[in-house]
């Protein structure tokens, strides 16, 4: 029984089969506990004479047991070195890492552009309630200014307008002038969401609003803050620019700024040449707007500003491809992104 005990923990290869000889010998069930048993039937000679006998056995195959259990451990650890050496004179194998997005990129300078011009950052919900997005900013009810902005509904609430996904940056006007006193002057940016989608629109987007509502304030400031940022923001000495007539409910007169621009090959520079190009939405503050926020309209006049950051992005940094932006590509974002 020794030898064969024995001869099985010699060949037990791993820690798995060395338990399991040790539990047919000296388990509960084993063989050599099964002989220890048999001491309990014999008559007190014969005990006398196995007793020490099967202790000596059971004692050699327990040490043999945990002779050959560190033997293996020791191996394993052996074998785990071995195959688990680290060679530390191997250059690091890069993660993937993407960049900062263009479009966070383009958030920061604007802000930095206009926080020189003492504007502070606001924001506001992305869902918001129909007061806010549409009737503060003086979108009566049923009016089809309302149906060019492709709006997301929610489900409506029993009796209550639907909240929709902010289809513009615009709602944060009011939100800050309902909390807020005059002098304002606040840059709002965000993400803004219509239901239109091919090569030059995506669901979702971003805008930069700003705010300014003060006393005296008419369209010269306007004019002059923004042809003053379009400069700094393309980073060009003149800029060629037009104010031309345009239609948004809370602005009165409204205005869109157009610029000059030449192709250059694939990219385009902004500031001169001979066609115009849309860049943003602005306008004096409505009257009705000024008063659905508690602001009496012959005390302070503002204006507002809006302007696409994704389209921009692509304009300054020229990129060809509004898609790219959403499709989370390490490579793309190598590319055009900014820093780490
Ligand atoms: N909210 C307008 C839009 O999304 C842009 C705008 C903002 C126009 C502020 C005028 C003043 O088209």
């Amino acid at each position: 029984i020794e030898k064969e005990a024995l001869d099985a923990l010699a060949a037990a290869g791993d820690l798995a089969a060395l338990d399991a000889v040790r539990v047919a010998e000296l388990g509960k069930k084993g063989r050599i506990s099964g002989l220890m048993k048999t001491l309990g039937g014999m008559s007190p000679e014969e005990r006398q004479d196995m007793g020490p006998k099967l202790n000596g056995l059971r004692n050699r195959v327990q040490d043999a047991v945990e002779a050959r259990k560190s033997e293996l451990e020791e191996a394993e650890l052996e074998k785990k070195l071995q195959t688990e050496r680290i060679d530390m004179t191997l250059p690091p194998v890069a993660a993937p890492e993407g960049k900062l997005h263009p479009v966070m990129q383009v958030f920061e300078e604007i802000a930095a552009i206009f926080g020189d011009m003492g504007f502070t950052v606001a924001e506001g919900p992305d869902i918001e309630d129909d007061w806010h997005n549409f009737t503060a900013l003086n979108f009566p009810e049923g009016h089809p200014a309302r149906e060019t902005h492709d709006t997301f509904f929610f489900h409506p609430q029993e009796g209550a307008a639907p909240k929709v996904l902010r289809t513009h940056t615009s709602p944060v006007q009011v939100r800050v002038m309902e909390a807020q006193k005059p002098p304002i002057r606040i840059l709002v940016p965000g993400r803004v969401y219509r239901n239109d989608w091919d090569a030059t629109h995506t669901p979702m987007f971003h805008q930069v609003e700003g705010l300014v509502i003060e006393k005296n304030i008419h369209m010269g400031h306007l004019k002059g803050c923004l042809i003053d940022f379009v400069r700094e923001f393309f980073e060009v000495d003149n800029v060629e620019a037009r104010f031309r007539p345009h239609f948004f409910p809370f602005t009165e007169p409204s205005a869109e700024m157009d610029v000059k621009y030449t192709k250059v090959g694939d990219s385009i520079e902004i500031g001169a040449g001979d066609s115009w190009m849309e860049i943003l939405g602005s306008g004096m503050v409505h009257p009705n707007v000024l008063r659905n926020c508690g602001i009496d309209p012959d005390e302070y006049q503002g204006f507002a500003f809006g302007m696409g950051v994704d389209r921009l992005a692509m304009l300054k940094y020229g990129m060809p491809d509004l898609r790219p932006y959403f499709e989370a590509d390490a490579g793309w974002s190598r590319h055009y992104g900014f820093r780490p």
